[in-house]
């Protein structure tokens, strides 16, 4: 991962000071990086613990896909904070944010062409055009009040999960490209980004200082596991109270609290938990086809973490 950081910064470099200003910003913000970390392991569990130049360059290529995205989400979501400081809209503002999210996007896909990457940047670019339909869709469909979990697994398999599929498959094709490791390991990786995007919706609920606003989704309207599963199961009085308060109360603070805490009460976060355990012990399985190694071990941890983590 040091030598990680280091090729991850150079890939953005620019000649533009003010690129440099911010995406310095930005590195020295770094997230828990857990996409790299995905990456490497399934290259190291296939490939005996070796990875080469593709796999650096993959590693680099998703996460400076991510931290563009995460740039246009806050943009989108107009949310001022990021990893515990502000967001890049916060301090810059959108027209800077918008364009400097494009930069990171162009640094990425040139790493890929620049190197013949093609076979890694096939799966980058198909990920990358999940993400914005699934953020897309979820502009459109998650405020409906009859949202159905259905059309939420949808949601966040596109928007998060597909990237976390991504890594895993480029991890796996970096090292054994055609070998029938990319497809399960793609299969693995978004079964376990299933689970981190309800870890992360289940945050919003929470009280922890997780470095990022707090029950934003409801603000923002957007139903989420934990409120679609109680809207589905409450009294017909308890869904009006709670599509009306969404509805029309939604920036009060007050009434936003009471919908937290009637959530909570009537299991919605115990089921989105089970739920997301039941997607970690998916992605387990599959790995029991690998024989023992450390790399397994360690992807083991990592898939744990992603349930257990704590931002
Ligand atoms: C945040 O991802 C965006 C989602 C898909 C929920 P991470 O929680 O991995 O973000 P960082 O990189 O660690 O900040
Ligand atoms: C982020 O989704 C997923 C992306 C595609 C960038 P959210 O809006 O739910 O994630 P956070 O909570 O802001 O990180
Ligand atoms: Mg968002
Ligand atoms: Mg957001």
């Amino acid at each position: 991962m040091e030598l990680f950081e280091k090729k991850f910064h150079k890939s953005m470099s620019s000649k533009v000071a003010l690129l440099n200003r911010i995406t310095y910003y930005i590195v020295n913000r770094k997230g828990k990086q857990m996409r790299p970390m995905f990456v490497f392991l399934t290259a190291k569990l296939l490939n005996n613990g070796e990875v080469n130049e593709r796999t650096y360059r993959g590693a680099s290529v998703i996460e400076l896909i991510h931290t563009a995205s995460l740039v246009h989400d806050d943009v989108v979501d107009e949310s001022n904070r990021r990893r515990g400081f502000f967001s890049v809209n916060a301090l810059w503002k959108n027209k800077i944010a918008v364009l400097v999210g494009d930069f990171l996007l162009s640094k990425g896909m040139l790493l890929s062409v620049e190197h013949d990457d093609f076979d890694l940047l096939k799966i980058i670019s198909t990920a990358m055009r999940e993400i914005v339909e699934g953020e897309l869709v979820q502009i459109e469909k998650a405020r409906r009040l009859d949202i159905t979990e259905e059309v939420y697994y949808e949601i966040i398999r596109q928007k998060t999960a597909t990237l976390i599929a991504a890594c895993c498959s480029l991890g796996a094709c970096s090292v054994k490209p055609d070998s029938p490791d990319v497809e399960t390991f793609r299969k693995f990786g978004e079964l376990i980004g299933m689970a981190f995007q309800i870890k992360d919706d289940l945050f919003d609920y929470g009280e922890d200082k997780i470095g990022k606003p707090l029950g934003i989704d409801i603000k923002e309207q957007k139903m989420t596991l934990p409120l679609i599963y109680v809207l589905n199961h409450c009294s017909k009085k308890e869904k009006k109270w709670l599509i009306n308060s969404v509805k029309k109360y939604n920036k009060d603070k007050k009434r936003v609290k009471e919908v937290i805490s009637f959530v909570k009460e009537q299991g919605g976060l115990e089921y989105a938990e089970k739920v997301m355990h039941s997607f970690k012990e998916k992605a387990l399985i599959l790995l029991d086809a690998y024989p023992e190694s450390d790399y397994k071990n360690s992807l083991i941890l990592m898939v744990n973490y992603v349930v257990d983590r704590k931002k």
